[in-house]
C-alpha cells in the first residue's frame, strides 16, 4: 500500500500524442487519471508540461495498476500489433478477476477477437475501443466506438461517454457490439473517410479542370460547407485550398507531391468488403487512388505512353457547373456511407454482433473526421426503419433521383474531358447496378457454363440447369456446381 493505492478512476498506458491528450481529457472532465509509458522520461515530460491535470505517475507498471481503483480501468493508447500484445502481457500478471482493458488503438478487429477470447478466458475485461478525431479530437472530444463484453460498459461506458464528443447533449460513443466490433465500426469508419477525401479530391479536380483556382476552389467548397455538404472534411478542404505556401506564394497544394500515404484501415475495409462478399467499389477505388497516386514508376511509364485530353473542361455556364459538382459529390458521399453500413450490416451477421447501425451514424456525428450533417439525416433514417440498405431510406432515395442528372453529366464530363474520377464514376455505377432489374450476371453465368459446365438457375422454373455446349445444346437438369 502507497498513498496512491486505489486513488485514480483511470489509468492511461502510452503518452505518445493520443494517449496524452486523451489523459488530459479524462483530467479536464473531473477524473483523478493515472499515467504510464514504457519509458519513463515521457510520462515526466507529459506530467510536468500538464501540471493543472494533477496526473498520478508511475515510473513501473506494478505501480501503475496499484494506484488504480477496483475494478481497474486502463486505457492502452500504444502503437497497434505487437507493442499492444507487449503491454497487455505487461500488465496481466497485476490485475484482479474483473478488471478492465481498453485498446484504443487502430487495431485490426480479428486481433481484437483473439485477444478478448484469451482475456476473457482469464477473468478480465477486454474492451476495444475505436477512437477517431485526431490530436484534437482526443483532447477536446473524440467519438468512440467501444466493443467489448457488454456488462463491463457499465464500468467503463459511462467515463468514456463523457470524455467523447457530444452532438446535441449526446455522447459520440456508445456500445457497439461484442469482441471486435468498436474496432471493426472504427475500420469502417477510416474507410468512408478515404472515400468521402478522394470524392473532394475529384471535386476540385473538375473545378480546377473548369478553370477554378485553389482560392476560387476554396470559396466554393467554404460555401458547400453552408448547406447539405456540412462537413468537418469539407471544412478543411476550404482552409487547405487557400494555404499560400511562404516559400514560393504559390498555393500549398501546388507545391505538396501528389502521392497519398495510408497506414492500412483502408486497405482493411476493402479487404474485409472481398471477405464478406459487400461491394463496396467506391471505398476501394479511394485506397486505390491513393495506391496509384505514390505508384511512381507506372505513372512515369503510363504518363509517356499514353494519349488523351488534357483535363480542361470548357464550361459555358461556371455556376451550373459548380452546382453538378455539389450534386455529384453529394450523390458520391451517400454511396460511400450506404457501402459502408451494409458492409458494417453484413459484417455484424457473419460474427454475431449486435450493432445498431443507427447508432453508428448517430457517434459519427460529431468528433470524428467524417463528422457531417448527413450523418444526423442517416442516423434517423436507420432508426425509422429496418433498412437493408440506406439508398431505399426515401429521403435519401428522392435525392438521389433529383441528383442524378448532375451526376451524370459531370461524370460524362470528366470522361469526355479526362479527369479521372475513379469514386464519382464507380459510385454512379454502383447506383444504376443495385436499381438494374437485370444485371449482365445472367452472361457471366452463361459464359461460366460453357467453359466450365458451372450451371445456372432460369427465371421460369425451379432446378439448376446445364446446356450441353459440346453437344447438341440442348438443356439438362444438373446438380448445384455454382
Ligand atoms: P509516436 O506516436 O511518438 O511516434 P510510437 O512509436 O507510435 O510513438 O509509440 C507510441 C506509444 O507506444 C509510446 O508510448 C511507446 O512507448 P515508448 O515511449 O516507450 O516508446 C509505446 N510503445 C511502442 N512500442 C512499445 C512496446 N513494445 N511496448 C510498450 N510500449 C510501446
Amino acid at each position: 500500500m502507497s498513498d496512491k493505492t486505489g486513488t485514480a478512476q483511470i489509468g492511461v498506458v502510452g503518452m505518445a500524442v493520443m494517449g496524452s491528450n486523451l489523459a488530459r481529457n479524462f483530467a479536464s472532465k473531473g477524473f483523478k487519471t493515472a499515467v504510464f509509458n514504457r519509458t519513463y522520461a515521457k510520462t515526466e515530460a507529459v506530467v510536468a508540461a500538464h501540471p493543472e491535470a494533477g496526473f498520478i505517475a508511475s515510473e513501473t507498471v506494478e505501480e501503475f495498476v496499484d494506484s488504480l481503483e477496483k475494478p481497474r480501468r486502463i486505457l492502452i493508447m500504444v502503437k497497434a500489433g505487437p507493442a499492444t500484445d507487449a503491454t497487455i502481457d505487461s500488465l496481466l500478471p497485476h490485475l484482479d478477476q474483473g478488471d478492465i482493458i481498453v485498446d484504443g488503438g487502430n487495431t485490426h478487429f480479428p486481433d481484437t477477437r483473439r485477444r478478448e477470447k484469451r482475456i476473457a478466458e482469464l477473468g478480465f475485461n477486454f474492451i476495444g475501443c475505436g477512437i477517431s478525431g485526431g490530436e484534437t479530437g482526443a483532447l477536446l472530444g473524440p467519438a468512440m466506438m467501444p466493443g467489448g463484453p457488454k456488462d463491463s460498459y457499465a464500468h467503463i461506458g459511462p467515463i468514456l461517454e463523457k470524455i467523447s464528443a457530444q452532438y446535441d447533449g449526446e455522447p459520440c460513443c456508445t456500445w457497439i457490439g461484442q469482441d471486435g466490433a468498436g474496432h471493426f465500426v472504427k475500420m469502417i469508419h477510416n474507410g468512408i473517410e478515404y472515400a468521402d477525401m478522394q470524392f473532394i479530391g475529384e471535386a476540385y479536380d473538375l473545378l480546377k479542370g473548369a478553370g477554378l483556382s485553389a482560392t476560387e476552389a476554396a470559396d466554393v467548397f467554404a460555401q458547400w460547407n453552408t448547406g447539405d455538404l456540412d462537413s468537418y472534411l469539407i471544412e478543411i478542404t476550404a482552409e487547405v485550398l487557400r494555404q499560400v505556401d511562404a516559400a514560393t506564394g504559390k498555393p500549398l497544394v501546388d507545391v505538396v507531391v501528389d502521392a497519398a500515404g495510408m497506414k492500412g484501415t483502408g486497405t482493411w475495409t476493402v479487404q474485409s468488403s472481398l471477405d464478406l462478399g459487400v461491394p463496396a467499389a467506391a471505398i476501394a477505388e479511394a485506397v486505390f487512388a491513393r495506391a496509384a497516386s505514390g505508384s511512381t514508376s507506372l505513372r512515369a511509364a503510363a504518363r509517356a505512353a499514353l494519349q488523351g485530353p488534357d483535363g480542361v473542361i470548357s464550361v459555358d455556364d461556371r455556376e451550373a457547373f459548380i452546382a453538378d459538382v455539389r450534386q455529384a459529390l453529394w450523390c458520391a458521399k451517400v454511396i460511400a456511407y450506404a457501402q459502408g453500413l451494409h458492409l458494417i450490416k453484413v459484417g455484424a451477421e457473419e460474427y454475431g454482433w449486435d450493432i445498431d447501425v443507427a447508432a453508428c451514424a448517430r457517434i459519427w456525428r460529431a468528433g470524428c473526421i467524417i463528422r457531417a450533417k448527413l450523418l444526423d439525416r442517416i442516423s434517423n433514417e436507420y432508426a425509422a426503419g429496418n433498412l437493408e440498405t440506406l439508398l431505399e431510406a426515401p429521403s435519401i432515395s428522392a435525392e438521389l433521383a433529383a441528383s442524378n442528372g448532375s451526376w451524370r453529366r459531370v461524370v460524362a464530363r470528366a470522361a469526355e474531358a479526362g479527369v479521372p474520377i475513379p469514386g464519382f464514376s464507380s459510385a454512379l455505377s454502383y447506383y444504376d447496378l443495385v436499381r438494374a432489374d437485370r444485371t449482365n450476371a445472367a452472361l457471366t453465368q452463361g459464359l461460366r457454363d460453357f467453359f466450365g459446365s458451372h450451371t445456372y438457375r432460369r427465371i421460369d422454373k425451379e432446378g439448376t440447369f446445364h446446356t450441353l455446349w459440346s453437344g447438341d445444346r440442348s438443356e439438362v437438369e444438373a446438380e448445384d456446381t455454382h
